[in-house]
């Protein structure tokens, strides 16, 4: 009988997890969908594509409020992938994202001021 309880124990770690996913999702929701749309964001190659995958799990905005390089784009969708578990994108889809975002929200540039969070 060792193994039913296993899968028991299994099962049972598994629907916390769920919970604490889905919790996650919830939080992570901070626009409603509805307004949300590509139309709202600067008109630039890859708009429609890095809108739709880029808001499947947060608000646009959230993405539009930052101005960065391509490499801190980069590193920035790399950190969704690692920590928040967004699906791999490598290659020409990568690429066209960053192209897109480094191209409507470029990093802001004022004399005499630096962002320390960028290097
Ligand atoms: C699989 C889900 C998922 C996808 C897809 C996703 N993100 Fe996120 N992102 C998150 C979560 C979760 C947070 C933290 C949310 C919060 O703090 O409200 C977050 C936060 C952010 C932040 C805020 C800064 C930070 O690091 O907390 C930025 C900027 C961001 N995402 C950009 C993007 C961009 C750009 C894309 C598309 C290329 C993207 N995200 C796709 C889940 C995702």
């Amino acid at each position: 009988m060792q193994n039913v309880f296993d899968l028991a124990l299994r099962w049972a770690s598994i629907a916390a997890l769920s919970a604490v996913l889905l919790t996650g999702a919830a939080t992570a929701q901070i626009e409603p969908a509805a307004e949300d749309k590509p139309e709202n964001y600067p008109d630039a190659p890859h708009r429609e594509s890095t809108f739709y995958f880029c808001s499947a799990c947060h608000g646009f905005k959230l993405v539009a409020q930052q101005g960065l390089n391509a490499s801190r784009w980069n590193e920035i969708i790399d950190t969704m992938e690692q920590k928040h578990g967004a699906a791999e994108t490598r290659g020409e889809e990568r690429d066209a994202m960053v192209e897109y975002l480094s191209t409507a929200f470029p990093q802001k540039q004022k004399p005499g001021w630096r962002n320390p969070f960028q290097e």
